[in-house]
């Protein structure tokens, strides 16, 4: 672009309608927004209001050459460190010229031109003035590091499976996949996702970075339940009994939550019937070769533990199962749920399921997008499945389990399914 070019504010355009809805839409931001669920509506009606006007060559030429571009160009600036950098002196984040960035990140000016000017022309970046950028809220958050693991995440699992799942489900006669040893994954690459994961330890510490990244977006398990009445207030001064195990926990984000919560309970001196935690009350388990990257929190103790196994620890206020089950076929979910049930005690424990449950009834779901893109991705790496509340309940009393409640909250895509032992 010639430095004379003035640079068209998008909506600026001749066209025969209400000027007026195009004002309004130029000045929608976040901040106009009262809460969280009028955003998450407002977003889906804008979406929906997309997808009514755009012709058919549009959406084709963004599904086949725009978003792989900006796949692409996005993984080559965070590869090149440009968005860390620009976050740090001397930009802090500023508005940069491409030549300016260029010399940042030792990149060829003509190169990186080409790749910002797509950036800005898909909202990606802002284009202040020719060849002048400032960072988008997106463009800001992947100089961060959680973000970051994003973009290797889709072209290590999202881009490589997606490319071969038509292929395996022909080749499978377009039967649902429901075979833990037979999934697009062992298509592509003779081995399942985990076990792929095993032998490749910078894919699985993107992996697992991208999880806690996940986990951070999505209501936290403290909001959906009432952790502080059930579970807080049955922590005793003299215990060392377990009160919450994390099966399958990964790197102990969600433990971690519920220890911050505990402590500032405590610094609140909302401590009535609170007691300190003690070591040992807070359990996390997974696989050895995950738990080398768990948070270092003493307070909880790292239990390398096979859930398809026996439960070591009997009898514990709370088993906790976050995103696992989604992971399995229900042959595999049952006898994770087996193992857990016969650890629990008939009266005390309680298993909460951390999970998508996917509505069938005729109740508008907003976030239904998100759950039926798990979904895809479920059936993409492990010919498992989000679950209807139909299938949850069968799952759950084919273990010999009761369900009590399904916790929910507001626009949030993940409920807490609060299950006992009767017998
Ligand atoms: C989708 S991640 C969920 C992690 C965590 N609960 C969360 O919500 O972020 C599934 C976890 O199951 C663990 N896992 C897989 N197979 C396992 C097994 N046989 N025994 C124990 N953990 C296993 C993985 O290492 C991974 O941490």
């Amino acid at each position: 672009m010639s430095p004379s070019t003035t640079i068209m504010a998008p909506y600026k355009i001749n066209v025969d309608m209400d000027t007026s809805l195009l004002q309004q839409l130029n000045r929608i931001d976040s901040a106009i927004l009262n809460n969280e669920d009028e955003r998450v509506a407002l977003v889906h009606a804008m979406r929906a209001a997309l997808s009514r006007i755009e012709t058919p060559w549009e959406s084709a030429l963004q599904i086949v050459f725009t978003q792989p571009s900006v796949f692409a160009a996005l993984k080559t600036c965070v590869d090149a460190g440009l968005f860390v950098q620009w976050l740090q002196q001397p930009l802090h984040g500023e508005p940069a010229s491409a030549s300016t960035l260029a010399r940042l990140v030792d990149v060829d000016e003509m190169l990186l031109s080409r790749l910002l000017r797509h950036l800005a022309a898909t909202n990606m970046l802002h284009e202040e003035a020719p060849g002048v950028y400032r960072l988008s809220r997106f463009a800001h958050s992947l100089g961060l590091p959680e973000y970051a693991s994003m973009l290797p995440f889709l072209f290590e699992t999202s881009l490589p499976g997606f490319s071969s799942l038509p292929a395996y489900l022909q080749s499978n006669k377009y039967a649902n996949p429901a075979d833990a040893k037979a999934t697009n994954w062992h298509y592509l690459r003779g081995v399942s996702r985990f076990a792929d994961l095993q032998s490749r330890p910078s894919e699985m510490a993107t992996f697992q970075l991208m999880m806690t990244t996940y986990a951070a977006n999505k209501t936290s398990w403290v909001d959906l339940y009432p952790v502080e009445n059930e579970i807080l207030r049955c922590a005793e001064s003299t215990s060392s009994s377990a009160l919450v195990v994390d099966v399958g926990g990964g790197r102990g984000h969600d433990l971690q939550r519920l220890l911050h919560l505990w402590q500032g309970l405590l610094d609140g001196n909302n401590t009535a019937r609170i007691v300190a935690p003690t070591p040992g009350q807070l359990i996390l388990q997974d696989r050895q070769a995950t738990l080398v990257n768990a948070v270092g929190e003493s307070l909880i103790r790292k239990m390398a533990h096979d859930f398809f196994q026996q439960q070591p620890v009997r009898g514990a206020r709370v088993y906790y199962l976050h995103t696992v089950l989604h992971d399995w076929p229900d042959r595999e979910a049952g006898v994770i749920l087996g193992q857990i049930g016969l650890a629990m005690q008939v009266g005390y424990s309680r298993l909460l399921i951390h999970e998508t449950v996917v509505r069938t009834d005729e109740v508008q779901d907003l976030s239904e997008w998100k759950k039926t893109t798990s979904d895809m991705q479920m059936m993409m790496v492990l010919s498992s499945a989000e679950r209807t509340e139909q299938n949850w309940r069968e799952l759950i009393a084919r273990a010999g389990l009761t369900v009590v409640k399904i916790w929910n909250s507001g626009a949030s895509a993940e409920s807490i399914i609060e299950v006992v032992k009767d017998k």
